[in-house]
């Protein structure tokens, strides 16, 4: 019997690389559950659900009458949705937090109920930890997994999301000990890649940009420092870990995701102008928004002691794949 693998959020961004690189190497059966709040129908969605090991479910998973559409009995669910987008952290912060954290209490009550022998994976975020860096200011650049969880600023809107995850991990950690299933936290740091949305984040806005010529060509936190790991790449080293047993050791790993080559945010930029040969006359440099970190690398060594994983895919010809897609599908106008 194929294996049953549920992923919500399935036609986000992550959620459609996931399912494409899964059907692509594995014989699995797969649910994609989605309200397609920011996920969308487009092409290449389409042409990822004509395959008949794929079943769509359109469902709100704050509601609590949906989950019994669910079914039962799966080997991995992947818990992606979540109110994302750095817009939405500051336009409806009471949104963020009350989907992202109502729709795992949901999960996690539906999951330990009817998936005995199953395992559970939620999208946690560097933003977790991103208040701590600059509240201490001494933690460890690369920052390990296990550094204090901070909410630097309640009344700033933009840490709604990072609060929802943090408080998700407390969710997904106690409940994994008390129902004795086996669980796994994972922190992405800036996945990138094709079909990643159109607002909010940095490489999507750039090749948007880039594509439209758009001179001076404005670059919000030009001096920060970041890390950006492929979707493709991000996408295996979450499958890596949920298949891997040396994550059942004990009943919830936390791990973090990421590429670890650190870029200024202004390099990038130019290194996409170098990808595109195309650069703009003037940069219009700006400061960036209140609660945005200067410096954040991860540090990824427990990823790579517990399954091996290193990145494969260079930010230059990862820049190169997703711009020649957002030249492609240049979004709302
Ligand atoms: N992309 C990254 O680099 C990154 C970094 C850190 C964490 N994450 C986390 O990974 C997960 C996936 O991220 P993404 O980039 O694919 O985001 P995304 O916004 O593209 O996908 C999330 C999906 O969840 C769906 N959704 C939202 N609310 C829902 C609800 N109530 N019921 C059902 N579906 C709902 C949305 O329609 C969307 O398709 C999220 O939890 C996100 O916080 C992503």
């Amino acid at each position: 019997m194929k294996e049953k693998i549920l992923i919500t959020g399935g036609a986000g961004f992550v959620g459609f690389h996931l399912a494409k690189q899964l059907l692509a190497t594995r014989d699995v059966e797969l649910v994609l559950a989605d309200n397609f709040q920011r996920g969308r129908a487009d092409n290449d969605f389409n042409a990822l659900i004509d395959n008949p090991r794929v079943t769509v479910l359109t469902l709100d998973l704050t509601d609590p009458t949906v989950y019994s559409t669910l079914g039962n009995g799966y080997h991995h669910v992947y818990h992606l949705a979540a109110m994302n987008g750095t817009r939405l952290f500051y336009e409806m912060p009471q949104e963020v937090l009350r989907v992202n954290t109502l729709a795992l209490i949901h999960m996690l009550e539906w999951f330990r109920k009817n998936n005995k022998e199953g395992k559970f994976c939620f999208t946690s975020s560097n933003e977790a930890y991103a208040g701590g860096l600059s509240a201490f200011n001494q933690l460890p650049i690369p920052t390990p997994e296990n550094v204090p969880l901070v909410i630097e600023d309640t009344y700033n809107p933009r840490f709604s999301y990072a609060a929802s995850k943090l408080i998700g991990e407390l969710f997904v950690i106690h409940y994994a000990q008390q129902y004795d299933f086996r669980a796994l936290i994972v922190r992405p740091h800036n996945f990138y890649g094709p079909r990643a949305g159109y607002a909010g984040h940095v490489i999507p806005d750039f090749c948007v940009r880039t594509a439209k010529k758009i001179d001076p060509f404005p670059i919000f936190g030009a001096e920060d420092t970041r890390t950006f790991c492929h979707i493709d790449d991000g996408v295996r080293a979450m499958i890596m870990l949920m298949e891997s047993a040396a994550t059942d050791k004990q009943p919830v790993e936390t791990v973090h995701i990421g590429d670890t080559r650190e870029i200024k945010i202004e390099n990038l930029a130019t290194l996409l102008f170098d990808v595109v040969g195309w650069k703009p006359h003037h940069l219009d440099k700006k400061l960036s928004p209140p609660g945005s970190v200067k410096r954040r690398l991860a540090n990824c060594e427990k990823l790579k002691t517990l399954v091996g994983w290193k990145p494969e895919i260079i930010l230059e010809d990862g820049l190169r794949m997703t711009y020649e897609w957002y030249l492609k599908n240049p979004g709302p106008q």
